[in-house]
């Protein structure tokens, strides 16, 4: 592709003309060739050999519903469904119509009381437990996490941070900083201090942290997404949220990725009635069609936080609560309630979740299969040390061993069209994490690709599986 810049340093930025620009129409149309060197020249050249490495560089051009197709006509099954943002699938036409019915409204207006951001705000108290009645408005997780910080430690006058090893909550400063990977963490320190790290799922930990700081909040999510899909002991939460009580420390949960539906409950926490003072949602929000995230909080928080004249602005976003994207989340929760999306993703987890277990019975290379609801994860045994370099002669083995599921996710799209993908925080765990729409039928197809990619023994993940796969 021919190199485009501006004509000259000194022209006039007023004159669009000067300017080779690609513009809307044409970037519809660009091949999977151009798209990928533009990729590479102007966003990221190092994810581009990464994805190209395990055949995830496809040109894809259109969606619907759980299907993603490519330029050469292709269909694939989208199991990764957006990292848990697409709870009704790619381009769902009835929220996309909503959208349309709110597009006469201002979209960014901050000086009103919007209609539709209180509307939407009332609705999220309708489902919210508790009485978690008061909704911040902003762009995504990370933001809603940052929020939530802020409000914790405004509303206690205390600073410290509780937080869980593996934990995620997302890459802005602060969300970082009560993050559980120090790859992540490393080179971007110093972080904000006061955060103290508790193993996820130990309360003795956790009660000696509240007993050495002053805290103002512990923040968790309810099962741990990113760290590769952990379900904590039946009766942590219950008892994480005793000790806040306690000690009188809040407790932020956040549900960016369970909330909404996604583990077989409106909200992750009602599984153990569990309601936490502040809750941080995000992803399934905004329906898959606009980026929205939420902080809220009880109303007691939320006095203690920004109640009065000389607090009420000091937490705000240009774009948080835009018409659009609030149309969207009123749609969203309508959808969920009215197709009690929960409920079947309780159930359609439980069937996917049996068998996965099955399928662990029979091959060794699964270590563990772990989930709530449609929130699933797939450990594999890490490959046998040496094993990867010495199949490959070095050439991928740093690649396969901290992204060891990523081969698997590669070879499930390249032989069978599924996407998926492996967590953040731990990659040698697939994460299975389809829309809620998604049907048995769809399942079953998944169960069979992996089973067909277990069970063989030719290529370069094959012969890497065949050797962990066998029974000893
Ligand atoms: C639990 C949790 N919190 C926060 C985030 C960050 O969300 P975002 O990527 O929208 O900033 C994520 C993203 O995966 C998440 O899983």
């Amino acid at each position: 592709m021919a190199e485009r810049r501006p004509v000259s340093d000194n022209q006039s930025s007023s004159n669009p003309n000067t300017y080779d620009l690609i513009g809307l129409d044409n970037a519809l149309n660009l091949s999977r060739k151009d798209s990928g060197s533009l990729f590479a020249k102007h966003v990221n050249p190092v994810l581009k050999t990464m994805l190209s490495a395990i055949g995830f560089d496809k040109n894809f051009v259109s969606a619907e519903g759980i299907f993603v197709y490519d330029d050469t006509g292709a269909r694939y099954l989208d199991f990764l469904g957006g990292y848990g943002s697409l709870p009704f699938g790619h381009n769902p036409r009835d929220i996309q119509a909503g959208l349309d019915k709110a597009v006469d409204r201002p979209n960014y207006l901050q000086a009103q009381a919007s209609a539709l951001q209180a509307a939407l705000a009332h609705d999220l108290a309708a489902i919210l437990p508790g009485e978690l009645s008061m909704s911040f408005f902003c762009n995504s997780g990370a933001e809603s996490v940052e929020g939530a910080l802020k409000m914790a430690r405004i509303a206690t006058g205390k600073s410290v941070f509780v937080h869980c090893t593996g934990a995620f909550h997302g890459k802005t400063l602060g969300a970082l900083s009560v993050g559980g990977r120090e790859k992540y963490k490393t080179p971007f320190q110093p972080l904000i201090p006061g955060c103290v790290e508790v193993p996820f799922g130990d309360i003795k930990a956790l009660e000696e942290a509240l007993d050495q700081h002053r805290c103002a909040a512990v923040i968790m999510e309810p099962v741990q997404g990113e760290a590769g899909v952990i379900v904590p002991p039946e009766g942590y939460l219950k008892q994480v949220s005793e000790l806040t009580r306690a000690y009188d420390t809040l407790l932020i949960l956040d549900e960016v990725q369970t909330g909404l539906g996604r583990t077989g409950a409106m909200f992750a926490c009602e599984h153990e009635e569990v309601v936490p003072d502040i809750i941080c949602l995000a992803k399934a929000l905004g329906g898959g069609v606009m980026p929205l995230g939420a902080t809220a909080a009880t109303r007691q928080v939320w006095e203690k936080a920004y109640g009065g004249l000389s607090k009420a602005l000091l937490h705000t976003s240009t774009f948080g609560g835009g018409a659009r994207a609030c149309a969207a989340g009123l749609m969203t929760i309508s959808k969920l309630v009215e197709e009690n999306l929960p409920l079947k993703a309780l159930e359609l987890g439980e069937y996917f979740l049996e068998g996965l277990r099955t399928l662990k019975q029979s091959y060794k290379a699964i270590k563990e299969v772990r989930g709530k609801g449609l929130l699933i994860g797939l450990e594999f045994d890490k490959p046998v040390e040496g094993l990867l370099d010495k199949l490959t002669a070095g050439a991928i083995n740093e690649f396969a061993k901290e992204y060891y599921a990523s081969l698997v996710a590669g070879q499930l799209l390249g032989d069978h069209q599924v996407i998926t993908a492996y967590t953040l925080n731990n990659p040698n765990v697939m994460r299975l994490e389809p829309p809620l729409v998604v049907t048995k039928e769809q399942i079953d197809y998944v169960l069979n690709a992996l089973e067909d990619i277990l069970s063989q023994r030719k290529g370069l993940l094959r012969m890497a599986l065949s050797v962990v796969t066998k029974k000893s």
